[in-house]
């Protein structure tokens, strides 16, 4: 191990991407704190706290948005990496007031301590989002770039899930999205994740410490919150599989995603803190590369259990988006990042984690009924697909 003498606070760091993230920076040679409510929602009823203790990770038990704890997490700290939030995107359509209090009145408090008090902070790493684009960018073949792309509740009621243009009607084709596409977030979460970069820009500018933002794609890996049936497409999916559930796909299983492997993404993060090149910047953290959802469950069942099969419940969540994949050229260019684990062996190295894991509560029908309650799920003609090899 080398020793580095640098000391490091990371806020949520009891989640997914927090405790990967420990240790790496632990075998890196920091010193790490960790401040972390353990949402229930993530962390169930028992938490982990072993985790800490094993790792000698100091760890701080309570919300970023109690003054004093905060102030304690943050003193004699070199480095901040804030991930602290509610990440629950189609939940925050009806939990408003929870996910902005977490995740904007959180960097608030953050940005206030940091502003107003002494302390030793040489840089801060803020986590957000590709939700902050909403739909990524799109390009009509007849009227080229078509800027703040969205789709209409008629046509979604139709089971027309694409994208069409708004001047001549053409199926749109997704691009990727690079960081100066115009943000329009379709959801709370996007919305809270828009204010978190304004706000830590603008007061890092005041308190004079660089802040960079990292936008992550799709991250999933060993560590997701199996059991959380409101984030992490890939942990949806396994906890399915674990108890012997049908995959329910929501649309009709063509929309897609950028997955990045939890290495590649904490990697990232990493280089980014390093690099002075990236002070002051925004960065797409993703692979660029596009995959759909049906073919992401056909994987999964491939890799898991071949007599599975997924089903497409061609249901549509207010606040969710068709496609969306990272143009990652600019991270590439300032500090050198690009993703080096394929898809399929992300994949393998996931369910070699999960199925040696209890078998989570599959809450997925709870949390389909909640959000139909809400009239944030619609539609809905189910068909079964086994998956081909
Ligand atoms: N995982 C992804 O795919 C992904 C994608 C884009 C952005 N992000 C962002 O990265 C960050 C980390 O994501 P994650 O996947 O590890 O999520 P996670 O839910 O696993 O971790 C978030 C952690 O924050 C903690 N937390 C919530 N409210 C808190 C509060 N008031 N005070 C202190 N701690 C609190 C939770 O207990 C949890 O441990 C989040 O900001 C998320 O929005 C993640």
């Amino acid at each position: 191990m080398i020793f580095l003498d640098e000391r490091i606070l990371i806020t949520g760091g009891a989640g997914f991407i927090g405790r990967s993230l420990s240790v790496r920076l632990l075998k890196s040679g920091y010193t790490v704190t960790v401040i972390d409510n353990l949402d229930p929602q993530v962390h169930g009823k028992n938490p982990d706290l072993k985790f800490f203790k094993h790792n000698k990770i100091k760890f701080i038990h309570g919300s970023i948005l109690n003054h004093d704890l905060l102030g304690q997490a943050i003193q004699n700290q070199d480095y901040i990496i804030h991930l602290a939030a509610h990440t629950a995107t189609g939940q925050s359509m009806y939990r408003i007031a929870e996910d902005t209090s977490i995740n904007v009145l959180g960097m608030a408090k953050l940005m206030d301590y940091i502003v107003n008090n002494s302390h030793s902070i040489q840089k801060i790493i803020i986590a957000s989002s590709r939700a902050v684009y909403g739909e990524g960018a799109y390009h009509c073949p007849h009227c080229g770039k078509i800027p703040k792309p969205k789709r209409i509740s008629e046509n979604l009621e139709k089971g027309l899930f694409e994208l069409f243009c708004p001047y001549c009607g053409t199926q749109l084709i997704p691009q990727p999205t690079d960081e100066e596409c115009i943000l329009n977030p379709l959801s709370i979460y996007g919305a809270s994740k828009v204010s978190i970069e304004y706000i830590a820009s603008l007061s890092g500018t005041v308190a004079k410490i660089p802040i960079t933002i990292l936008r992550y794609q799709n991250v999933y890996g060993p560590g997701q919150a199996l059991g959380n049936p409101y984030t992490g497409i890939l942990s949806v999916f396994g906890t399915c599989l674990l108890n012997k559930a049908p995959i329910s796909v929501f649309e009709d299983g063509q929309e897609s995603r950028d997955f990045i492997y939890i290495d590649d993404a904490i990697n990232a993060t990493l280089s980014a803190l390093k690099s002075e090149s990236t002070n002051n910047q925004v960065y797409n953290i993703g692979t660029g590369i596009r995959t759909s959802i049906c073919e992401v469950a056909a994987l999964l069942i491939k890799e898991f259990d071949s007599h599975s099969e997924y089903m497409i419940n061609g249901k549509y969540r207010i606040g969710d988006i068709r496609h969306n994949f990272a143009d990652t050229s600019k991270a590439f260019r300032d500090f050198g990042f690009t993703s080096q684990i394929s898809l399929d062996k992300g994949i393998q190295k996931f369910i070699s984690w999960f199925s040696k894991q209890e078998i989570p509560q599959n809450n997925l029908m709870m949390s389909i009924k909640e959000m139909e309650g809400k009239n944030i799920l619609k539609g809905g003609r189910q068909r079964s697909c086994i998956p081909q090899n």
